[in-house]
Protein backbone atom coordinates (compact mmCIF):
# COMPACT_ATOMS: atom_id res chain seq x y z
CA UNK A 1 0.00 0.00 0.00
CA UNK A 2 1.27 3.33 -0.97
CA UNK A 3 0.79 5.90 1.12
CA UNK A 4 1.32 9.95 0.85
CA UNK A 5 0.31 13.10 2.45
CA UNK A 6 -1.77 15.93 1.23
CA UNK A 7 -3.04 19.06 2.21
CA UNK A 8 -7.17 19.36 2.69
CA UNK A 9 -10.42 19.22 3.55
CA UNK A 10 -12.24 15.19 4.25
CA UNK A 11 -15.20 16.76 3.79
CA UNK A 12 -13.91 17.77 -0.18
CA UNK A 13 -12.20 14.38 -1.08
CA UNK A 14 -14.05 12.30 -3.50
CA UNK A 15 -12.44 9.21 -2.51
CA UNK A 16 -14.20 5.55 -2.32
CA UNK A 17 -13.39 5.91 1.41
CA UNK A 18 -12.82 8.42 3.73
CA UNK A 19 -12.03 7.89 7.30
CA UNK A 20 -12.39 9.97 10.52
CA UNK A 21 -13.11 8.46 14.48
CA UNK A 22 -15.04 8.77 17.56
CA UNK A 23 -14.32 8.36 21.02
CA UNK A 24 -16.23 6.04 23.26
CA UNK A 25 -19.36 7.67 24.61
CA UNK A 26 -19.43 10.70 22.76
CA UNK A 27 -23.03 12.05 21.72
CA UNK A 28 -21.93 14.78 19.58
CA UNK A 29 -18.82 14.84 17.65
CA UNK A 30 -16.23 17.24 16.77
CA UNK A 31 -13.64 18.19 14.79
CA UNK A 32 -13.12 16.22 11.40
CA UNK A 33 -16.23 14.00 12.26
CA UNK A 34 -17.98 16.72 13.47
CA UNK A 35 -18.04 18.43 10.08
CA UNK A 36 -19.00 15.10 8.09
CA UNK A 37 -22.14 14.29 10.68
CA UNK A 38 -23.01 17.96 9.98
CA UNK A 39 -22.64 17.15 6.12
CA UNK A 40 -24.46 14.23 6.18
CA UNK A 41 -27.12 15.63 8.22
CA UNK A 42 -26.38 14.15 11.24
CA UNK A 43 -25.73 10.70 10.07
CA UNK A 44 -23.12 9.85 13.01
CA UNK A 45 -25.42 11.43 15.71
CA UNK A 46 -28.00 9.30 14.31
CA UNK A 47 -26.40 5.94 14.98
CA UNK A 48 -25.16 6.84 18.06
CA UNK A 49 -28.28 7.97 19.58
CA UNK A 50 -29.35 4.65 17.98
CA UNK A 51 -27.21 2.67 20.19
CA UNK A 52 -25.48 1.41 16.67
CA UNK A 53 -22.39 2.82 17.10
CA UNK A 54 -21.13 3.73 20.41
CA UNK A 55 -17.07 4.54 19.53
CA UNK A 56 -15.71 1.57 21.58
CA UNK A 57 -12.15 0.20 20.92
CA UNK A 58 -12.32 -1.55 17.49
CA UNK A 59 -15.53 -0.70 15.96
CA UNK A 60 -16.67 0.99 13.18
CA UNK A 61 -19.36 2.12 11.34
CA UNK A 62 -19.83 2.51 8.00
CA UNK A 63 -22.63 5.55 5.92
CA UNK A 64 -22.97 6.11 2.42
CA UNK A 65 -23.42 9.52 1.87
CA UNK A 66 -25.19 9.37 -1.23
CA UNK A 67 -23.60 12.62 -2.53
CA UNK A 68 -24.09 15.08 0.24
CA UNK A 69 -20.22 15.10 -0.07
CA UNK A 70 -17.92 13.74 -3.20
CA UNK A 71 -16.98 10.59 -1.20
CA UNK A 72 -18.57 7.57 -1.49
CA UNK A 73 -18.39 5.79 1.99
CA UNK A 74 -17.61 6.99 5.26
CA UNK A 75 -15.86 5.07 7.96
CA UNK A 76 -16.11 5.98 11.38
CA UNK A 77 -13.53 4.00 13.58
CA UNK A 78 -13.64 4.06 17.97
CA UNK A 79 -10.99 5.28 19.32
CA UNK A 80 -12.18 3.40 22.78
CA UNK A 81 -12.19 5.71 25.90
CA UNK A 82 -10.33 9.80 26.23
CA UNK A 83 -9.12 8.60 29.05
CA UNK A 84 -6.19 6.76 28.77
CA UNK A 85 -6.03 7.21 24.89
CA UNK A 86 -2.26 7.10 23.60
CA UNK A 87 0.13 6.60 20.80
CA UNK A 88 -0.54 3.03 20.56
CA UNK A 89 -4.49 3.59 20.45
CA UNK A 90 -3.82 5.11 17.30
CA UNK A 91 -2.26 2.48 15.63
CA UNK A 92 -4.98 -0.03 16.61
CA UNK A 93 -7.79 2.63 15.42
CA UNK A 94 -5.45 2.88 12.02
CA UNK A 95 -4.98 -0.48 11.89
CA UNK A 96 -8.79 -1.65 12.34
CA UNK A 97 -10.02 1.14 10.00
CA UNK A 98 -7.74 -0.36 7.26
CA UNK A 99 -8.84 -3.89 7.71
CA UNK A 100 -12.22 -2.62 7.51
CA UNK A 101 -11.63 -0.38 4.29
CA UNK A 102 -10.02 -3.93 2.76
CA UNK A 103 -12.23 -6.07 3.76
CA UNK A 104 -15.46 -3.44 2.11
CA UNK A 105 -13.51 -4.17 -1.26
CA UNK A 106 -12.15 -0.69 -1.61
CA UNK A 107 -8.51 -0.07 -2.93
CA UNK A 108 -7.86 3.58 -2.22
CA UNK A 109 -8.78 5.65 1.19
CA UNK A 110 -7.87 8.69 2.41
CA UNK A 111 -7.92 9.22 6.48
CA UNK A 112 -7.60 12.14 8.94
CA UNK A 113 -4.39 12.17 10.84
CA UNK A 114 -6.21 9.55 14.52
CA UNK A 115 -5.39 10.91 17.64
CA UNK A 116 -4.15 14.60 16.49
CA UNK A 117 -7.10 16.71 16.74
CA UNK A 118 -9.71 16.12 19.31
CA UNK A 119 -6.73 13.44 20.92
CA UNK A 120 -4.21 16.17 21.86
CA UNK A 121 -1.41 13.96 20.75
CA UNK A 122 1.83 15.34 18.73
CA UNK A 123 0.65 15.13 15.62
CA UNK A 124 4.28 13.89 14.19
CA UNK A 125 3.99 10.96 16.49
CA UNK A 126 -0.24 10.38 15.56
CA UNK A 127 0.81 10.30 11.72
CA UNK A 128 3.54 8.13 12.38
CA UNK A 129 1.54 5.73 14.31
CA UNK A 130 -1.88 6.46 12.13
CA UNK A 131 0.43 5.30 8.77
CA UNK A 132 2.45 2.14 11.30
CA UNK A 133 -1.35 1.08 12.28
CA UNK A 134 -2.54 0.76 8.71
CA UNK A 135 0.34 -0.88 7.38
CA UNK A 136 1.07 -3.48 9.93
CA UNK A 137 -2.60 -4.22 10.25
CA UNK A 138 -3.70 -4.64 6.18
CA UNK A 139 -0.08 -6.88 6.26
CA UNK A 140 -0.99 -10.12 4.42
CA UNK A 141 1.23 -13.09 3.52
CA UNK A 142 -0.48 -14.04 0.66
CA UNK A 143 2.64 -15.09 -1.48
CA UNK A 144 1.05 -18.48 -2.22
CA UNK A 145 -2.48 -17.44 -3.67
CA UNK A 146 -2.92 -18.14 -6.95
CA UNK A 147 -6.50 -16.66 -7.48
CA UNK A 148 -5.56 -13.45 -6.75
CA UNK A 149 -9.15 -12.22 -8.00
CA UNK A 150 -10.49 -13.35 -4.55
CA UNK A 151 -7.73 -11.47 -2.82
CA UNK A 152 -8.62 -7.73 -0.98
CA UNK A 153 -6.04 -5.44 -0.43
CA UNK A 154 -5.22 -1.73 0.07
CA UNK A 155 -3.57 0.11 -3.26
CA UNK A 156 -3.48 3.73 -1.25
CA UNK A 157 -3.94 5.65 1.83
CA UNK A 158 -3.88 9.55 2.01
CA UNK A 159 -3.37 10.99 4.42
CA UNK A 160 -5.38 14.44 4.53
CA UNK A 161 -5.13 17.07 6.90
CA UNK A 162 -6.55 20.98 6.67
CA UNK A 163 -4.01 23.26 8.29
CA UNK A 164 -0.72 23.82 6.47
CA UNK A 165 1.06 24.63 9.23
CA UNK A 166 0.93 20.99 10.41
CA UNK A 167 1.81 19.76 6.55
CA UNK A 168 5.46 19.43 7.21
CA UNK A 169 5.21 17.42 10.45
CA UNK A 170 2.96 15.12 9.45
CA UNK A 171 4.73 14.68 5.83
CA UNK A 172 7.83 13.60 7.83
CA UNK A 173 5.74 11.33 10.69
CA UNK A 174 4.26 9.73 7.90
CA UNK A 175 7.40 8.86 6.01
CA UNK A 176 8.79 7.46 9.33
CA UNK A 177 5.51 5.22 9.44
CA UNK A 178 6.08 3.77 6.38
CA UNK A 179 9.86 2.86 7.04
CA UNK A 180 9.31 1.06 10.06
CA UNK A 181 5.73 -0.63 8.80
CA UNK A 182 7.59 -1.54 6.09
CA UNK A 183 10.83 -3.22 7.95
CA UNK A 184 8.57 -4.98 10.35
CA UNK A 185 6.56 -6.11 6.87
CA UNK A 186 10.01 -7.30 5.64
CA UNK A 187 10.70 -9.69 8.92
CA UNK A 188 7.20 -11.03 8.82
CA UNK A 189 7.61 -12.02 5.08
CA UNK A 190 10.52 -13.92 5.79
CA UNK A 191 9.41 -15.53 8.97
CA UNK A 192 5.99 -16.52 7.22
CA UNK A 193 7.97 -18.09 4.23
CA UNK A 194 7.90 -21.78 4.39
CA UNK A 195 11.04 -23.52 4.73
CA UNK A 196 11.43 -25.22 1.52
CA UNK A 197 11.68 -21.51 -0.06
CA UNK A 198 14.16 -20.26 2.74
CA UNK A 199 16.99 -22.67 2.88
CA UNK A 200 19.80 -20.46 4.64
CA UNK A 201 21.02 -19.79 0.97
CA UNK A 202 17.99 -18.23 0.26
CA UNK A 203 17.23 -16.20 3.34
CA UNK A 204 20.91 -15.10 3.08
CA UNK A 205 19.77 -13.60 -1.04
CA UNK A 206 17.04 -12.43 0.61
CA UNK A 207 18.74 -10.66 3.15
CA UNK A 208 21.16 -9.41 0.77
CA UNK A 209 18.29 -8.00 -1.43
CA UNK A 210 16.90 -6.14 1.41
CA UNK A 211 19.98 -4.68 2.85
CA UNK A 212 21.35 -3.86 -0.70
CA UNK A 213 17.41 -1.78 -1.09
CA UNK A 214 18.27 -0.06 2.09
CA UNK A 215 21.96 0.96 1.29
CA UNK A 216 23.25 -1.49 4.18
CA UNK A 217 26.49 -3.40 3.46
CA UNK A 218 26.23 -7.15 3.64
CA UNK A 219 28.54 -9.90 3.61
CA UNK A 220 27.47 -13.53 3.65
CA UNK A 221 29.92 -15.99 4.75
CA UNK A 222 30.08 -19.44 3.45
CA UNK A 223 30.66 -22.41 5.24
CA UNK A 224 34.33 -22.58 3.98
CA UNK A 225 34.90 -19.32 5.73
CA UNK A 226 33.21 -20.59 8.72
CA UNK A 227 35.17 -23.26 9.11
CA UNK A 228 38.60 -21.20 8.54
CA UNK A 229 37.56 -18.94 11.72
CA UNK A 230 36.47 -21.77 13.76
CA UNK A 231 32.47 -21.98 14.00
CA UNK A 232 32.65 -25.49 15.45
CA UNK A 233 28.74 -24.86 17.05
CA UNK A 234 27.21 -23.48 14.42
CA UNK A 235 28.93 -26.07 12.03
CA UNK A 236 27.58 -28.95 14.47
CA UNK A 237 24.10 -27.96 14.09
CA UNK A 238 24.54 -27.77 9.99
CA UNK A 239 25.98 -31.30 9.73
CA UNK A 240 22.56 -32.51 9.77
CA UNK A 241 21.14 -31.09 6.71
CA UNK A 242 21.83 -31.12 2.74
CA UNK A 243 21.98 -27.16 3.18
CA UNK A 244 25.08 -25.37 3.84
CA UNK A 245 24.93 -22.67 6.44
CA UNK A 246 25.30 -18.85 6.11
CA UNK A 247 26.47 -16.32 8.37
CA UNK A 248 24.99 -12.74 7.26
CA UNK A 249 26.87 -10.19 8.33
CA UNK A 250 24.97 -6.56 8.15
CA UNK A 251 27.05 -3.25 8.68
CA UNK A 252 25.22 0.12 8.86
CA UNK A 253 27.39 3.04 9.82
CA UNK A 254 25.57 6.11 10.72
CA UNK A 255 27.71 7.90 13.49
CA UNK A 256 31.47 7.68 12.54
CA UNK A 257 33.83 6.83 15.60
CA UNK A 258 30.64 5.21 17.46
CA UNK A 259 31.07 2.63 18.94
CA UNK A 260 28.26 -0.05 17.34
CA UNK A 261 25.57 -1.92 18.40
CA UNK A 262 25.62 -5.60 17.99
CA UNK A 263 22.51 -7.18 17.03
CA UNK A 264 22.78 -11.13 17.02
CA UNK A 265 19.83 -12.77 15.13
CA UNK A 266 18.94 -16.92 15.83
CA UNK A 267 18.15 -17.80 11.81
CA UNK A 268 17.38 -21.53 12.34
CA UNK A 269 15.33 -21.83 8.89
CA UNK A 270 13.58 -25.34 10.25
CA UNK A 271 14.07 -26.78 13.52
CA UNK A 272 13.40 -30.60 13.29
CA UNK A 273 15.09 -30.82 16.81
CA UNK A 274 17.90 -32.73 14.50
CA UNK A 275 18.61 -36.41 16.44
CA UNK A 276 16.87 -34.95 19.41
CA UNK A 277 13.70 -34.96 16.88
CA UNK A 278 10.94 -33.44 17.98
CA UNK A 279 7.29 -35.01 17.81
CA UNK A 280 5.11 -33.83 15.42
CA UNK A 281 2.51 -32.07 17.54
CA UNK A 282 4.66 -30.75 20.31
CA UNK A 283 2.65 -29.31 24.11
CA UNK A 284 3.44 -25.64 22.56
CA UNK A 285 2.66 -26.47 18.47
CA UNK A 286 2.60 -27.92 15.35
CA UNK A 287 6.32 -28.56 14.17
CA UNK A 288 5.79 -26.83 11.25
CA UNK A 289 5.57 -23.56 12.95
CA UNK A 290 9.27 -24.23 13.40
CA UNK A 291 9.53 -22.63 10.23
CA UNK A 292 9.77 -19.73 11.92
CA UNK A 293 12.62 -20.21 13.69
CA UNK A 294 14.57 -18.22 11.79
CA UNK A 295 12.56 -14.69 13.27
CA UNK A 296 15.41 -13.48 15.02
CA UNK A 297 17.36 -12.98 11.87
CA UNK A 298 14.37 -11.59 10.32
CA UNK A 299 14.40 -9.05 12.86
CA UNK A 300 18.01 -7.89 12.98
CA UNK A 301 17.64 -7.50 8.89
CA UNK A 302 14.40 -5.85 9.37
CA UNK A 303 15.99 -3.56 11.93
CA UNK A 304 18.94 -2.66 10.58
CA UNK A 305 17.16 -1.88 7.53
CA UNK A 306 15.01 0.69 9.15
CA UNK A 307 17.46 2.06 11.22
CA UNK A 308 18.83 2.94 7.64
CA UNK A 309 16.02 3.82 6.37
CA UNK A 310 15.62 6.35 8.84
CA UNK A 311 19.30 7.67 8.70
CA UNK A 312 19.85 7.24 12.30
CA UNK A 313 23.03 8.94 14.22
CA UNK A 314 24.27 5.21 15.24
CA UNK A 315 26.34 2.23 14.31
CA UNK A 316 25.15 -1.19 13.82
CA UNK A 317 26.34 -4.77 13.18
CA UNK A 318 23.98 -6.96 12.46
CA UNK A 319 25.03 -10.72 12.79
CA UNK A 320 22.62 -14.37 11.91
CA UNK A 321 23.81 -17.54 11.67
CA UNK A 322 21.71 -19.38 9.22
CA UNK A 323 20.98 -23.19 9.48
CA UNK A 324 18.87 -25.93 8.94
CA UNK A 325 18.52 -28.17 12.16
CA UNK A 326 17.95 -31.18 10.32
CA UNK A 327 18.43 -35.53 11.57
CA UNK A 328 20.56 -36.38 8.47
CA UNK A 329 22.89 -38.82 8.24
CA UNK A 330 25.61 -36.80 9.35
CA UNK A 331 23.63 -35.29 12.11
CA UNK A 332 25.43 -34.09 15.53
CA UNK A 333 24.60 -36.60 18.47
CA UNK A 334 23.60 -36.20 22.00
CA UNK A 335 26.90 -36.21 23.73
CA UNK A 336 28.94 -35.13 20.74
CA UNK A 337 31.39 -32.01 21.99
CA UNK A 338 32.15 -29.04 19.83
CA UNK A 339 33.98 -25.94 19.80
CA UNK A 340 33.02 -22.63 19.45
CA UNK A 341 34.49 -19.24 17.88
CA UNK A 342 35.73 -18.33 21.29
CA UNK A 343 37.69 -21.89 21.96
CA UNK A 344 35.20 -22.88 24.42
CA UNK A 345 33.80 -26.29 24.48
CA UNK A 346 29.94 -27.25 24.63
CA UNK A 347 28.85 -30.80 25.24
CA UNK A 348 25.47 -30.82 23.14
CA UNK A 349 22.94 -33.17 25.54
CA UNK A 350 20.26 -32.14 23.16
CA UNK A 351 20.70 -31.12 19.86
CA UNK A 352 16.93 -29.39 19.93
CA UNK A 353 18.86 -26.99 21.92
CA UNK A 354 20.56 -25.59 18.74
CA UNK A 355 20.00 -22.28 19.14
CA UNK A 356 22.25 -21.29 21.80
CA UNK A 357 24.72 -23.15 19.87
CA UNK A 358 24.67 -20.80 16.79
CA UNK A 359 24.70 -18.02 18.97
CA UNK A 360 27.56 -18.89 20.87
CA UNK A 361 29.91 -18.63 17.68
CA UNK A 362 27.87 -15.69 16.77
CA UNK A 363 28.24 -13.78 20.07
CA UNK A 364 32.03 -14.86 19.77
CA UNK A 365 32.41 -13.23 16.68
CA UNK A 366 30.87 -10.18 17.30
CA UNK A 367 33.75 -8.98 19.46
CA UNK A 368 35.45 -8.08 16.24
CA UNK A 369 33.52 -4.66 16.39
CA UNK A 370 34.35 -3.96 19.74
CA UNK A 371 30.30 -3.10 20.02
CA UNK A 372 29.32 -1.20 22.96
CA UNK A 373 26.73 -3.35 23.88
CA UNK A 374 25.54 -6.90 22.33
CA UNK A 375 21.63 -8.08 21.75
CA UNK A 376 20.78 -11.29 20.96
CA UNK A 377 17.18 -12.09 19.67
CA UNK A 378 15.99 -15.84 19.43
CA UNK A 379 13.03 -17.82 19.21
CA UNK A 380 15.08 -19.81 22.25
CA UNK A 381 13.00 -21.73 24.55
CA UNK A 382 9.17 -23.33 24.60
CA UNK A 383 9.92 -22.77 28.61
CA UNK A 384 9.68 -19.20 27.61
CA UNK A 385 6.37 -19.30 26.54
CA UNK A 386 5.63 -21.92 29.39
CA UNK A 387 6.47 -18.90 31.48
CA UNK A 388 5.46 -16.05 30.25
CA UNK A 389 2.53 -16.87 27.70
CA UNK A 390 2.49 -14.97 24.41
CA UNK A 391 1.65 -11.69 25.06
CA UNK A 392 5.42 -10.36 25.81
CA UNK A 393 9.45 -11.03 24.90
CA UNK A 394 11.23 -12.06 27.86
CA UNK A 395 14.40 -10.37 28.34
CA UNK A 396 17.55 -11.34 30.36
CA UNK A 397 20.48 -8.91 31.03
CA UNK A 398 24.30 -8.62 32.71
CA UNK A 399 23.30 -4.51 32.52
CA UNK A 400 20.81 -2.80 34.36
CA UNK A 401 20.94 0.49 31.45
CA UNK A 402 20.39 -2.06 28.18
CA UNK A 403 17.22 -3.29 29.50
CA UNK A 404 16.25 0.34 31.20
CA UNK A 405 16.22 1.21 27.54
CA UNK A 406 15.12 -1.34 26.13
CA UNK A 407 11.74 -1.04 28.49
CA UNK A 408 11.14 2.34 27.81
CA UNK A 409 11.29 1.51 24.08
CA UNK A 410 9.00 -1.09 24.15
CA UNK A 411 6.52 0.87 25.99
CA UNK A 412 6.87 3.92 23.55
CA UNK A 413 5.74 0.88 21.04
CA UNK A 414 3.17 -0.21 22.90
CA UNK A 415 4.90 -3.53 22.95
CA UNK A 416 6.09 -5.79 26.26
CA UNK A 417 9.16 -6.80 27.70
CA UNK A 418 9.96 -8.81 30.93
CA UNK A 419 12.42 -9.26 32.77
CA UNK A 420 13.63 -12.90 34.13
CA UNK A 421 16.81 -13.39 36.06
CA UNK A 422 20.24 -14.34 35.38
CA UNK A 423 21.64 -14.70 39.06
CA UNK A 424 24.71 -16.31 39.37
CA UNK A 425 24.51 -19.56 40.61
CA UNK A 426 22.25 -20.31 37.57
CA UNK A 427 25.39 -21.03 35.88
CA UNK A 428 25.17 -24.61 37.63
CA UNK A 429 22.23 -24.78 35.20
CA UNK A 430 24.84 -25.31 32.45
CA UNK A 431 27.98 -27.22 34.24
CA UNK A 432 29.02 -29.89 32.01
CA UNK A 433 30.88 -33.30 33.02
CA UNK A 434 33.34 -33.24 30.48
CA UNK A 435 33.50 -30.08 28.67
CA UNK A 436 33.54 -26.14 29.58
CA UNK A 437 29.75 -25.73 29.46
CA UNK A 438 26.72 -28.14 28.42
CA UNK A 439 23.52 -26.71 26.17
CA UNK A 440 21.21 -27.89 28.26
CA UNK A 441 19.81 -27.68 31.86
CA UNK A 442 17.50 -29.83 34.24
CA UNK A 443 13.35 -29.71 33.51
CA UNK A 444 13.56 -26.48 35.40
CA UNK A 445 14.10 -22.67 34.62
CA UNK A 446 14.51 -23.78 31.00
CA UNK A 447 14.56 -20.12 29.30
CA UNK A 448 17.09 -19.14 32.03
CA UNK A 449 19.46 -22.15 31.36
CA UNK A 450 19.31 -20.51 27.53
CA UNK A 451 20.06 -17.25 28.76
CA UNK A 452 23.01 -18.23 31.15
CA UNK A 453 24.47 -20.53 28.53
CA UNK A 454 24.47 -17.56 26.06
CA UNK A 455 26.23 -15.55 28.89
CA UNK A 456 29.09 -17.91 28.69
CA UNK A 457 30.08 -16.19 25.53
CA UNK A 458 29.43 -12.38 25.77
CA UNK A 459 33.05 -11.93 27.38
CA UNK A 460 31.63 -9.90 29.77
CA UNK A 461 30.60 -7.01 27.26
CA UNK A 462 27.17 -5.10 28.18
CA UNK A 463 24.81 -7.62 26.72
CA UNK A 464 21.18 -8.77 26.51
CA UNK A 465 19.03 -11.68 25.27
CA UNK A 466 15.45 -11.62 24.09
CA UNK A 467 13.54 -14.89 23.78
CA UNK A 468 10.57 -14.01 21.71
CA UNK A 469 9.60 -17.91 21.23
CA UNK A 470 6.21 -16.88 22.52
CA UNK A 471 5.66 -12.83 21.11
CA UNK A 472 7.03 -13.66 17.38
CA UNK A 473 4.17 -15.55 16.14
CA UNK A 474 0.43 -14.84 16.44
CA UNK A 475 -1.87 -17.93 16.95
CA UNK A 476 -5.06 -15.90 18.01
CA UNK A 477 -5.52 -17.82 21.22
CA UNK A 478 -5.29 -16.51 24.71
CA UNK A 479 -2.34 -16.73 25.27
CA UNK A 480 -1.19 -14.72 22.45
CA UNK A 481 -1.23 -10.76 21.56
CA UNK A 482 -4.64 -9.15 20.80
CA UNK A 483 -4.26 -5.93 18.77
CA UNK A 484 -5.79 -5.13 15.33
CA UNK A 485 -2.08 -4.18 13.81
CA UNK A 486 -1.10 -7.84 15.01
CA UNK A 487 -2.87 -9.97 12.17
CA UNK A 488 -2.27 -13.94 12.54
CA UNK A 489 1.26 -15.18 11.65
CA UNK A 490 4.41 -13.98 12.30
CA UNK A 491 4.12 -10.54 14.18
CA UNK A 492 7.38 -8.78 13.58
CA UNK A 493 8.19 -8.63 17.04
CA UNK A 494 10.77 -6.88 18.41
CA UNK A 495 11.52 -4.94 15.49
CA UNK A 496 9.76 -1.98 16.72
CA UNK A 497 11.43 -1.65 19.91
CA UNK A 498 14.74 -2.23 18.93
CA UNK A 499 14.16 0.69 16.61
CA UNK A 500 12.80 2.62 18.83
CA UNK A 501 15.56 2.22 21.22
CA UNK A 502 17.69 2.45 18.40
CA UNK A 503 16.11 6.27 17.60
CA UNK A 504 16.59 7.12 21.25
CA UNK A 505 20.01 6.11 21.38
CA UNK A 506 20.35 8.04 18.53
CA UNK A 507 19.37 11.55 20.11
CA UNK A 508 21.25 10.53 23.82
CA UNK A 509 23.99 9.38 23.02
N1 LIG B 1 13.06 -23.27 18.50
C1 LIG B 1 12.88 -23.96 19.72
C2 LIG B 1 12.10 -23.15 20.76
C3 LIG B 1 10.67 -22.82 20.41
C4 LIG B 1 9.64 -23.65 20.78
C5 LIG B 1 10.36 -21.64 19.75
C6 LIG B 1 8.34 -23.33 20.49
C7 LIG B 1 9.05 -21.30 19.47
C8 LIG B 1 8.03 -22.16 19.83
C9 LIG B 1 14.24 -24.31 20.32
O1 LIG B 1 15.25 -24.56 19.42
C10 LIG B 1 14.06 -25.53 21.13
O2 LIG B 1 13.79 -26.55 20.55
N2 LIG B 1 14.23 -25.42 22.43
C11 LIG B 1 14.09 -26.52 23.30
C12 LIG B 1 15.21 -26.47 24.30
C13 LIG B 1 15.34 -27.70 25.13
C14 LIG B 1 15.73 -28.88 24.28
C15 LIG B 1 16.36 -27.46 26.21
C16 LIG B 1 12.74 -26.39 23.99
O3 LIG B 1 12.31 -25.28 24.28
O4 LIG B 1 12.10 -27.42 24.20
MN1 LIG C 1 15.30 -26.60 18.82
ZN1 LIG D 1 15.06 -23.73 17.59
Amino acid sequence: MKVDVQAGDILTRADEAIVVNLFEGVAKPGGATGAVDAALGGGVTEAIRLGDFRGKKGEVLWLRPAGKIPAKRVLVVGLGEKRGFGIDGVREASAKAAQAVRDAGVKRFATIVHGGGVGGLDVEAAAEATTEGALLGAYQFTRFKTQRDDLKSLDAMTVVEAEKGKLRRITAGAERGVAIAESVNLARDLANLPSNEKTPTALAGMAAKAAREAKVKCTVLDDAKMRELGMGAVLGVAKGSNQPPKFLVLEYEGRKGMKPVALIGKGITFDTGGISLKPQDTPLGPMYEMKHDMSGAATVVATVCAVARLGLKVNVVGLAPLTENMPGGNAQKPGDVVTAFDGKTIEVLNTDAEGRLVLADALGYASRWEPQAMIDIATLTGAAIVALGRKCTAVFSNDRGLVRRLEAAAKATGDRVWELPIWEDYDDLVKSDVADVKNIGGPTAGSIAGAVFLKKFVGGKPWMHLDIAGSCWIHGNEAGIKKAYYPKGASGVPVRMLVQMLRDWSRGG
